[in-house]
Parts: C-alpha cells; sequence; structure tokens
C-alpha cells in the first residue's frame, strides 16, 4: 500500500471538517488507523504560529511574513506529526495543506504560485498528497456559511474579491493539476460529496 497522504482543500465554509471525519470513519472501517490534522496548526509550535497569523490586530502583517508563517507552521508539522505518522503505516489527513499557500498567498495576496512552491520546497522535505481533495464553492456563498458560524479571523475577514480570486485560483490548480486535484461541487447533499471521495480514495489505494 502507497503513503496515505491526503489533503481536503477549498475555500472558508466549503464544508472539508464534516468530510475529514466521514473519511476517517472510512478507514477506519477498513482497519486503517488515521492521522486527522489541520493547516495551519496540529502541532504545538504550528498551533502557536497559527494564534499569531490569523489574530484580528496584526493588520500590519506583511504578505511576505504571512507566507513565511505558514511555511514555517506546515514545516514543523510535516516533521513532527506527518512524516512519521506516514512511516508507521497510517493515514494522514490533512485539512489544508500547501496548495492553501498556493491560492491564498500566491494569487489572493499576488504573491505567485511558483514562488510559494518553491519556498515551501524546502518544508515538505520531498512530501506529497497522493491526492487532494477540493470542495469547489462560490467566494460568497463559503463566507455567507461561515458568517452563520462564528466570528470571523483575519483572513475571512478580507474583501470578497480576495476570496473570489482565492476560488478562481483553486479552479486554475485544479485544472493544472488534475492527476492529483479532484475537484468537486461543494454545494451537492454531504452524503453525495462523501460517495464521490470514498469511490476516488479507493482508486489510489
Ligand atoms: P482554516 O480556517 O481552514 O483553519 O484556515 C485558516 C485560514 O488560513 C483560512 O482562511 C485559509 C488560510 N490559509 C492561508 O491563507 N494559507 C495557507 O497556507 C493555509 C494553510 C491557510
Amino acid at each position: 500500500m502507497k503513503n496515505i497522504f491526503i489533503t481536503m482543500e477549498g475555500p472558508d465554509g466549503a464544508g472539508k471538517s464534516t468530510q475529514i471525519e466521514l473519511l476517517k470513519k472510512y478507514f477506519e472501517g477498513k482497519d486503517i488507523e488515521v492521522v486527522l490534522t489541520r493547516e495551519p496548526g496540529g502541532t504545538r509550535i504550528s498551533e502557536a504560529v497559527r494564534a499569531v497569523i490569523l489574530n484580528k490586530e496584526y493588520k500590519e502583517m506583511d504578505y511576505k511574513t504571512e507566507l513565511m508563517l505558514y511555511t514555517a507552521a506546515r514545516a514543523q508539522l510535516v516533521a513532527e506529526v506527518i512524516k512519521p505518522a506516514l512511516l508507521q503505516g497510517k493515514a494522514v489527513i490533512c485539512d489544508r495543506f500547501v496548495d492553501s499557500s498556493a491560492v491564498y498567498q500566491g494569487m489572493g495576496r499576488g504573491l505567485g504560485v511558483e514562488q510559494v512552491y518553491k519556498i515551501n520546497e524546502y518544508a515538505l522535505d520531498g512530501l506529497k498528497p497522493i491526492l487532494t481533495i477540493l470542495l469547489d464553492l462560490d467566494a460568497t456563498e463559503g463566507i455567507r456559511r461561515k458568517k452563520n458560524q462564528a466570528e470571523l479571523d483575519r483572513m475571512e475577514e478580507e474583501s470578497i474579491d480576495f476570496h473570489k480570486k482565492v476560488v478562481e485560483g483553486y479552479r486554475q490548480l485544479a485544472e493544472l493539476d488534475k492527476d492529483r486535484i479532484y475537484k468537486i461541487d461543494a454545494t451537492l447533499p454531504v452524503e453525495e460529496i462523501a460517495k464521490l471521495i470514498r469511490e476516488e480514495v479507493d482508486k489510489r489505494i
């Protein structure tokens, strides 16, 4: 069996957490041990970095600093959690990964996708997901769903134009890397999305 490293991507409010939980249960039903983690976060250090990144008071944060902080949180998560779990034969499902930086910082902030992947190479140390699931949802709907849930963080508070660039960015990435990125319409019923994900996962493992 291959190293099962799966990432879940999509704009804020697309329903990633629900699908991650359902996928975890699916793996457990197959007797595969699963590690769930999230970005930015998933380790003591990365969660501390997350608190800095998403703090609404840090309005002065430079975009390059933002990119570096996401990348630093990722380096720690890869080294401390993801690689060790894969080495022990566990499956790892990560809520967001490097593609989030590609679209939010590379496209949303305009730092450039190539540049973002280049900087991340150092943090990833050769690690690549076998599958990335993209829950595709229009920006306005995503933000509307989020507003109903909780107080918005520093990224979610960004303008609707920013979030539109993010959604467009994801769609472009999915077109460019069809082998790895599997795009699903996030407005479908939860169980239907879960079924599509299970079918795609089965093809890869
Ligand atoms: P979350 O709300 O999904 O936990 O993610 C926190 C926010 O950080 C979300 O708005 C997406 C954003 N983000 C980036 O801008 N770049 C990244 O590399 C990651 C992982 C998340």
